[in-house]
């Protein structure tokens, strides 16, 4: 795989081309660097960061130096995808000069090719903002877990004619702010297909059906490494929590049976040093 950076045109010019486009979180260097050289196009710093990997209740308790912190070992793992981070919850409801501060935050310390923020309509002159500062912006509806609450839980959006009607104005704003691409969660499929129809930027489906444009997932989710809840839409290609779990009882067998370390694992000294120690 060619080293050579996804780029935000080329992204979009996916919509045409027809090639679905790849997209998995990552919260740090060793697994942002398996993803990026699996050759995933996207690189998700989430702010499912809260939830699988700092045991938060919810994604609302992710701070901005929380974000900053973890997108910044990610940026230093990859070469080749192109990285989005999402704006935490608190970090562009404030004000517009807000979200651009918090965004320049994003590009400049954190490296962050792109920002993802959350929300439709109300969102667009945000999202106009920023990217009149020069921010790629992805947009994120359906079911928006920063609030969750107002939604009335992690559930399926879109399900009446009115509330799909609703989605599909959400998208067409969002594509008409300026957004590069636009994730589509928990939404039934032939929604999705309908606003992928509808907006001329690419969907990334997650809990979306097969006809977004791309597809994302949570990495912990795929991985079998979150075990609190699983949702309908994640494929588990691994259970990686079993592995890791019997390779550490293994381990502590090994140790209470004094199986390890073996020789092979200890340094030795040579024996006249050795020697002018021992009485
Ligand atoms: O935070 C996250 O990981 C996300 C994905 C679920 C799209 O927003």
């Amino acid at each position: 795989m060619a080293d050579v950076k996804v780029t935000v045109p080329e992204i979009q010019a996916r919509k045409q081309g027809g090639e679905k486009i790849t997209v998995l979180t990552a919260y740090d260097y060793p697994w942002a660097l398996l993803v990026d050289r699996a050759g995933i196009d996207m690189v998700l710093v989430g702010d499912s960061l809260g939830m699988v990997v700092l045991g938060y209740p919810d994604t609302v308790s992710v701070s901005m130096d929380e974000m900053v912190h973890h997108l910044k070992a990610v940026s230093r793992a990859v070469v080749r995808a192109l990285v989005v981070v999402d704006m935490p919850f608190g970090s562009y409801n404030v004000s517009v000069e807000k979200a651009i501060e918090n965004a320049n935050r994003l590009m400049k310390e954190g490296r962050a090719d792109a920002v993802k923020l959350e929300g439709g309509c109300p969102m667009a002159e945000t999202v106009a903002a920023l990217v009149r500062a020069g921010i790629p912006v992805q947009g994120h509806i359906g079911l928006t877990p920063q609030t969750a609450s107002a939604l009335g839980g992690f559930k399926v959006q879109g399900q009446s004619a009115e509330a799909a009607r609703s989605l599909i104005a959400d998208a067409r704003a969002l594509a008409a702010a300026g957004c590069f691409s636009i994730v589509l969660e928990a939404i039934p499929a032939p929604i999705a297909r309908l606003i992928t129809e509808a907006v001329a930027v690419p969907t990334i489906g997650i809990g979306a059906g097969g006809d977004c444009d791309g597809q994302v997932l949570v990495i912990h989710d795929m991985l079998g490494l979150f075990d609190r809840f699983t949702p309908k839409f994640v494929k588990q290609y691994a259970r990686i929590s079993e592995t890791v779990a019997e390779a550490i009882e293994a381990y502590k067998r090994d140790v209470q049976a004094g199986c390890f370390p073996e020789a092979c694992h200890s340094f030795s000294m040579k024996s006249d040093e050795l020697d002018k120690l021992l009485p």
